[in-house]
């Protein structure tokens, strides 16, 4: 029987917790060789961790594993359910449009038109955003710019994904079906900003939820409407995971928080930080330590310490403390207090 629930949209926490525990409570759910032999070299791997394997660009590259352990399901799951769903709309972070997605998620989703939601918009260089939405329409992708913590730009899903839809929409009226809901799956890697997005979209819409377990058992829709279009949103069948076999993904998706703090090194991670922005200078990263153009040819341990002394961070003995200000930077990056900075640009397409 179907079963409608109205009301606030779980929290993220929540929804992952209930993803794991149906996970866990599936009599199928044995884990085949295949991951119990990745989680036996995943500790191997935790256990015998060389920083030093991953200094191809700097000493101050760390080594940031993550061990994507439902990988192999969440695809399966994703491919399962694109046959309920119309469109995909894949976010992703705007100040790292290459590390914070699965490059694998094209194959996944086949022919299904797709529509890229570029979050956090907000954060990230407002020049760049635009390189990469002329960069995505030259390669006939539709790409939305949006902040989901304002709103902004949250009125422009609709038009989206009408116009990635509007042949098949064309079919559905010449057939008589008007108004027909477009059912749309979205999907992004942990910390791009789904659960805002999905509490976003429904405040700004009529929002219902609603679990459908005779179509898909564990399956979350969200029902819009919006503009007189209806929409069903699928939220994301599992934990899609990005990329690891490159070291800069791990990187910069610590640099903004999508990779917690514990699983690195903060000092480490700071000084690459500031080895970045000694390439790209922002000019509030001047004016917030009061450094010069001299300041910034030092070396980054030299710059991280001439932060801490200038932000008065010392410990006792009065040597600057770099551990604090390595935190105070990588969160100062992570608000944009330090300016609004992407990492990554269309040239870096392989
Ligand atoms: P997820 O479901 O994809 O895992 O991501 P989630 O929505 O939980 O968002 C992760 C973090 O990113 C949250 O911050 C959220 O507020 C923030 N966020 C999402 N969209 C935007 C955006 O467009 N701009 C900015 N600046 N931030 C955004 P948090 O610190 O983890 O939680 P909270 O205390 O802010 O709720």
């Amino acid at each position: 029987m179907k079963e409608k629930k109205k009301g606030v949209i779980k929290g993220k926490r929540e929804r992952y917790a209930q993803k794991n525990n149906s996970r866990n409570t599936r009599k199928t759910d044995k884990a085949p060789s295949k991951i119990k032999a990745q989680h036996a070299e995943a500790k191997r791997a935790r256990r015998e961790r060389k920083p030093a394997e991953f200094t191809s660009k700097s000493e101050n590259s760390q080594y940031i594993q993550w061990f994507p352990g439902h990988m192999t399901r969440t695809k399966r799951k994703i491919q399962e359910d694109l046959k309920l769903v119309d469109a995909v709309a894949e976010i992703i972070d705007a100040r790292v449009p290459l590390s914070s997605r699965n490059p694998d998620l094209p194959s996944m989703i086949g022919s299904k038109p797709r529509v890229i939601l570029m979050n956090k918009c907000d954060l990230a260089d407002p020049r760049i955003t635009k390189q990469w939405t002329e960069y995505y329409k030259s390669k006939g992708i539709r790409a939305i710019e949006l902040d989901c913590k304002t709103g902004a730009g949250i009125g422009n899903f609709t038009s989206a994904v009408k116009a990635v839809l509007a042949d098949k929409i064309a079919v559905w009226e010449s057939k008589g079906m008007v108004n027909r809901a477009l059912r749309v799956m979205v999907v992004g890697i942990p910390n791009v900003g789904k659960s805002t997005f999905i509490n976003r979209i429904s405040k700004t819409s009529k929002a219902k939820t609603e679990d459908r377990p005779g179509v898909t058992r564990g399956n979350q829709w969200f029902t819009l409407s919006s503009g007189g279009v209806n929409i069903d949103l699928l939220d994301t069948p599992g934990v899609l995971w990005p990329r690891f076999d490159d070291q800069t993904v791990g990187e910069r998706l610590a640099f903004t928080g999508a990779v917690k703090d514990d699983v690195t090194d903060t000092e480490q991670l700071a000084l690459r930080l500031l080895e970045f922005f000694k390439e790209r200078p922002t000019k509030a990263l001047y004016e917030r330590f009061s450094l010069t153009k001299d300041d910034m040819e030092l070396p980054a341990h030299e710059l991280l310490s001439l932060i801490a002394q200038k932000r008065g961070m010392l410990v006792s003995g009065g040597e600057p403390d770099t551990e604090r200000a390595a935190v105070m930077i990588l969160d100062e990056f992570r608000s944009a207090k330090l300016g609004r900075l992407t990492l990554e640009t269309p040239d870096e397409v392989k």
